[in-house]
């Protein structure tokens, strides 16, 4: 451990391992990787002696599970999953503010996402949005490669992209407001319009559609980025592509439940989790997103969003409460009921 990362660990973790009472514990809603919310759980765990009940569910899902139990809540921290849903949170009062003594090692644009939520939220990594493609599939089918998102419209790709639903999938969400700030709200849904005709399934988590590319049960996925990375170096076949037109991106959150049960223990995990030390434990289970703590070790091998086209996102209007609703029904009504 670095040193100015075990000083500033030493601080966050005052309360840790020898003050943690026996009953101190926290009900940790992740909506990051499966094998990244085990992870942290258990270093969590073993730094604090605080016991960790863990449920992941996608970025959507859990907003939605936040908002079923607003009036006897149940869960004490969500980290991870895009930052719209967290933002939304945030407006309709279903998280608490929060001023972590960390923030002094955080990027801007982690601090950005925090001041536009009075908060109530905070970025904890950030990833473009693009796909990736089974090149064994691609080529045993004879598909051109694609380099662009118009080019998922071309009717050879019929049966062979697939994504997630965007009321589930935070990724999906994005994904569709991308569409509408790349090209324009009609010729946005347009596009989603005649995606929707390639489409072989909705899936319900975000990185599902890379994963059955890597068991080649798919040929195309739309996914963010790093999650297409994760397949290529573990090995699979899979290519990924930084869409020639340009593409959306995520800051990835993290909130305190308002009316936590453990809000003493919710502090602690939110601390812990901007700690240099914490993000860097991204890379031991190949998590390619940029952490938000500018102390973190990185990888050559995750994208490198600076040599990417991205748009100026606009965060503010697509988490909040109003047009993600509205975009979600449009979407229900106009694209998935065809
Ligand atoms: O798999 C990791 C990840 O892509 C995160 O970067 C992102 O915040 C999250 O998944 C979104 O998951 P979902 O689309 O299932 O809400």
């Amino acid at each position: 451990m670095r040193p100015f990362a075990k000083l500033a660990l030493a601080g966050v973790l005052a309360f840790g391992a020898t003050g943690a009472h026996a009953a101190d514990k926290l009900t940790f809603y992740c909506s990051a990787q499966e094998d990244w919310c085990q992870l942290m759980t258990k270093e969590f765990s073993a730094a604090t002696g605080i016991k960790v009940n863990m449920t992941r569910k996608s970025s959507g899902e859990t907003f939605a599970q936040i908002k079923a139990e607003s009036s006897n809540p149940k869960g004490d921290v969500w980290w991870g999953g895009t930052g719209d849903p967290h933002l939304q949170a945030a407006e309709e009062g279903l998280t608490m503010a929060y001023s972590s003594s960390m923030r002094s090692e955080l990027q801007d644009w982690a601090l950005r996402q925090a001041a536009s939520a009075n908060d109530k939220t905070i970025g904890i990594y950030s990833g473009a949005l693009g796909y990736g493609y089974n090149e064994d599939l691609l080529k045993k089918n004879g598909l051109p490669v694609p380099a662009c998102w118009k080019d998922l419209l071309k009717p050879e790709y019929k049966g062979h992209v697939q994504m997630a639903n965007p009321n589930s999938s935070g990724t999906a969400y994005t994904t569709l407001a991308t569409m509408v700030q790349l090209f324009g709200e009609d010729e946005g849904f347009e596009f989603m319009k005649g995606l929707h005709k390639n489409i072989n399934q909705y899936t319900k988590s975000g990185s599902a559609p890379i994963k059955a590319a890597a068991k080649g049960e798919n040929t195309i996925g739309i996914v963010f980025m790093h999650d297409a990375v994760k397949q290529a170096v573990s090995g699979f076949p899979i290519k990924v592509v930084a869409p020639c037109e340009g593409t959306g991106y995520e800051i990835g959150s993290m909130s305190i439940i308002d009316g936590a049960r453990n809000p003493e223990s919710a502090k602690k995990f939110y601390d812990w989790a901007l700690s240099a030390d914490a993000q860097s434990l991204a890379l031991q289970v190949k998590a390619y997103q940029v952490p938000s703590n500018k102390g973190s070790e990185t990888s050559s091998a995750a994208p490198d969003l600076s040599s990417i086209k991205l748009i100026d996102y606009d965060f503010k209007k697509y988490g909040s409460s109003a047009e993600r609703k509205r975009l979600l029904k449009k979407w229900d009504d106009e694209v998935y009921a065809q």
